[in-house]
């Protein structure tokens, strides 16, 4: 469990086609600062404070009802699709864009031709070990490291990152499409906290559909992008605060100072870092996170949505454990995986489901 996740630019046997895992997602776009010895040793104490901060509550009460297996399937939206998926490799259209990227889970064979594979605009190699568009392959024209895209009603850039991934992860459409729904018909401005968020696709969601939004990531990078996101689609008058910090740090003020949120989304990484070098390990803090997360949700909560990625057990695992945080708060925690189904060359001609993640999400009925 404590294996170490890659980091954006690393390289690693994992990082070539056809080797992707299920838990390699970028827990800091931002290449980090080494640190000397002895600043690693505070970062190891600052593992464990969150803890000594707050210890876990005794949660008494039922357990909120269940709904499992609930698997939460995708067939694109806006300008994504997924073409195809085989041989360790997925591929996908992002807008204009046709772009194959390793998959792990697709152990079966491409359904498409050879040629349609070879007729790509580009191709994650990672065989380059450097920051940027360096582990990408253009076979047709050389592109440039952004290109803008849309869903959900939300503009936002597409990005060749170093790390394979584009900027957004399109199975979460499910969870954004959802809690776009619940802001849309709540009747009243909702708050949204988008915890670990990243380029900030789900924040954008949220507040166009009205929400007021509070966006946590620990870097800095991934901030500027998410506010570029927000400038493309003129979205700056919208009221999204954009905050750079540790998760953890951040909630537990929140909890301090009796801040609460209606709808909380929790990314979580298996490993990350704050900007201050506060370590997060999913293992060793998720149970905190989540309890923390229950602490700072309203009264009139719409709901509290986990995924994880990096989980390697069943969904059962994030499924019991919210369930245990949600006791005597009524609702339903339905839990299950998030998968894209296939779409063909034209996005509607459904083949296979490609499974990407675990998901567990409270809600009040
Ligand atoms: C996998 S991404 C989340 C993706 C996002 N939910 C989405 O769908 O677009 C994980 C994010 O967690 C951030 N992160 C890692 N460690 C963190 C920490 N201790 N506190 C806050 N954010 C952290 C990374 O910077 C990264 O942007």
């Amino acid at each position: 469990m404590k294996q170490k996740e890659r980091r954006p630019g690393a390289k690693t046997p994992s990082g070539s086609p056809g080797h992707r895992r299920n838990d390699e997602r970028p827990n800091r776009p931002a290449k980090p600062a080494a640190k000397p010895a002895a600043a690693r040793e505070t970062v190891r104490e600052a593992a464990t404070s969150p803890a000594i901060e707050r210890p876990l509550q005794t949660r008494t009460g039922d357990r909120p009802a269940e709904r499992v297996p609930v698997i939460l399937e995708s067939l694109g939206a806006g300008d994504f699709h997924l073409i195809d998926s085989g041989n360790g490799q997925k591929l996908e259209q992002y807008g204009p864009y046709r772009i194959i990227r390793p998959e792990g889970q697709a152990l079966w064979q491409p359904s498409l031709p050879p040629h349609v594979w070879e007729k790509v605009d580009a191709a994650f190699t990672g065989d380059v070990d450097e920051e940027g568009t360096g582990r990408w392959r253009f076979p047709k024209d050389a592109l440039g490291e952004t290109w803008p895209l849309h869903l959900l009603g939300v503009d936002f850039f597409g990005r060749f990152t170093s790390f394979r991934h584009v900027g957004v992860f399109p199975e979460q459409i499910v969870h954004w499409a959802w809690m776009k729904e619940q802001v849309e018909q709540a009747g009243r401005p909702l708050k949204v906290l988008n915890l670990f968020g990243y380029t900030g696709v789900a924040s954008l969601v949220a507040a166009a559909a009205g929400a007021e939004v509070t966006h946590v990531d620990a870097s800095k990078k991934a901030i500027g992008w998410a506010r570029e996101n927000q400038a493309l689609g003129r979205m700056e008058k919208l009221p999204i605060r954009w905050i750079c910090e540790d998760a953890m740090k951040f909630i537990l003020r929140e909890e301090r100072r009796g801040n609460t949120y209606d709808i909380i989304l929790t990314d979580p990484p298996k490993f990350g870092r704050g900007p201050n070098g506060e370590v997060w390990h999913l293992f060793e803090h998720l149970p905190l996170m989540l309890d923390i997360c229950r602490g700072i949700l309203s009264p009139k909560a719409v709901g509290l949505v986990l995924t994880a990625y990096s989980i390697r057990a069943s969904f059962y695992s994030i499924h019991e454990l919210m369930r245990e945080t949600m006791r005597g708060a009524g609702g339903v925690v339905e839990s299950g995986e998030l998968v894209i189904r296939e779409g063909g060359l034209d996005g509607k001609t459904p083949g296979r489901a490609l499974s990407t993640s675990l998901f567990s999400r409270w809600v009040p009925k």
